[in-house]
C-alpha cells in the first residue's frame, strides 16, 4: 500500500495521538545526576564553563541532594576535588577524602537517593593522569591495585555502586574480586567501558581540576574513529562481572550506543558530558536556541539509540521539564 492510501500524517495530527503513538518516552527515572565536592563547609563555587553547575562542600552537597531526590531523580554520582594531590592520588582512597566523606553526609540525610561514585584518580594526582606514571605513561597494573583500594573506600562509606573512568584494562575483574573478597558481592558495578579520548570533555576538566599536566590521555581512553573497538572493550568489561556498560561522550557517538545496546542487550548508560552540556548552556544563553526544548530532544535522541540510563548535568532541569 501506497499514497493516497497511506498518509504517515494521520498519526501526527494532534498531540494526543502523537503522545500515543511515541516509540521512547524520557523518564526522570532515567537520570543520574553528576556533583562535584571540595572540602570545606558552605562551599557552592559555580563553574564557569558550565552554568548552573556547582564544586559543593559536603554539607552543601548534602542539601543539593535533598532536591534532586525530591524532583524524583533516582542516582547522583559523585566526583571528588581533593584537599591536595600527590603522584598516587592518596586521597582518592583515604577514608577521609572527599568523596568518603560526602557518601556519609549524603547517606545518613537523603538514605535512599542512590549513590554511584566515579572511581578514577585523575582528580587526585598532581600529575592529572588517570593512574600511576611509570615511563612518562600511566602504568596499568600497579594502578589497578589504587583502583580497587579506591572502589573499596567508596563502597566503605557508603557508595551503592563504582563506576570506574580510569580505562586501564583488567580494571572490572579486578575491582569485582575485591569487592568480593570484602563481602560486597551484591555492589554492583557500573562500567565506563567504552570511553573515547574526547575533546568535550573539556569544561569537567575545569570542575574537577584534572587536566592532566603533561601529554594527553590517548594512551588509555578510545580513539574516536573506532566502533569495532569499543565492541570488544564492552565485551571484556562484560566478561569481567560489569552490571552496566557506559559509553562516554553520549552525543557524537549514538551510533556505539545502538551497537552496544544490539550486541549486548546489557543495561547500557551513556554519559551526556560536559561539553555537550556547555554548548547547548552557550545557545542558549546567546538566545540562539530554545535550551530546555534542545536539551529534552538530546536526552530522548541519547535514550532513543539505546540508552536505558543517561549521565547528565540536566538531570534537575530534566526532571522539571517532565514535570510539567
Ligand atoms: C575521570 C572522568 C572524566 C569525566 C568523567 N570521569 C574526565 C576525563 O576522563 O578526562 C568527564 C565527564 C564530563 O566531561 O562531563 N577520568
Amino acid at each position: 500500500m501506497q499514497f493516497p492510501a497511506v498518509r504517515m500524517r494521520r498519526l501526527r495530527n494532534n498531540a494526543t495521538i502523537r503522545r500515543m503513538v511515541r516509540e521512547t518516552n524520557l523518564s526522570v527515572d532515567d537520570l543520574i545526576y553528576p556533583i562535584f565536592v571540595r572540602p570545606g563547609e558552605n562551599i557552592r563555587k559555580e563553574i564557569p564553563s558550565m552554568p548552573g553547575q556547582f564544586q559543593l562542600s559536603a554539607d552543601k552537597a548534602v542539601e543539593l541532594s535533598k532536591e534532586v531526590y525530591d524532583l524524583g531523580v533516582p542516582a547522583i554520582i559523585l566526583f571528588g576535588i581533593p584537599e591536595s594531590k600527590d603522584p598516587v592520588g592518596s586521597e582518592a582512597y583515604a577514608d577521609d577524602g572527599i568523596v568518603q566523606q560526602a557518601l556519609r553526609a549524603i547517606k545518613e540525610e537523603v538514605p535512599n537517593l542512590y549513590l554511584i561514585t566515579d572511581v578514577c584518580l585523575c582528580e587526585y594526582t598532581d600529575h592529572g593522569h588517570c593512574g600511576v606514571i611509570e615511563n612518562n605513561d600511566v602504568a596499568n597494573d600497579p594502578t589497578l591495585e589504587l583502583l580497587a583500594k579506591e572502589a573499596l573506600s567508596h563502597v566503605e562509606a557508603g557508595a551503592d555502586m563504582v563506576a570506574p573512568s580510569d580505562m586501564m584494562d583488567g580494571r572490572i575483574g579486578f575491582i569485582r574480586n575485591a569487592l568480593d573478597e570484602n563481602g560486597y558481592e551484591n555492589t554492583p558495578v557500573m562500567a565506563y567501558a567504552a570511553k573515547y579520548a574526547s575533546n568535550f570533555y573539556g569544561p569537567f576538566r575545569d570542575a574537577a581540576e584534572s587536566p592532566p599536566q603533561f601529554g594527553d590521555r590517548r594512551s588509555y581512553q578510545m580513539d574516536p574513529p573506532n566502533s569495532l573497538e569499543a565492541l570488544r572493550e564492552v565485551e571484556l568489561d562484560v566478561m569481567e562481572g560489569a552490571d552496566i556498560v557506559m559509553v562516554k561522550p553520549a552525543l557524537p557517538y549514538l551510533d556505539i550506543i545502538r551497537q552496544v545496546k544490539d550486541r549486548f542487550e546489557m543495561p547500557t548508560a551513556a554519559y551526556n558530558v560536559s561539553g555537550e552540556y556547555a554548548m547547548i548552556k552557550a545557545a542558549e544563553a546567546n538566545g540562539w536556541i530554545d535550551g530546555t526544548k534542545v536539551m529534552l530532544e538530546t536526552l530522548t535522541s541519547i535514550k532513543r539509540a539505546g540508552a536505558d540510563l543517561i549521565l547528565t548535568y540536566f538531570a534537575m532541569d530534566a526532571a522539571r521539564a517532565l514535570q510539567r
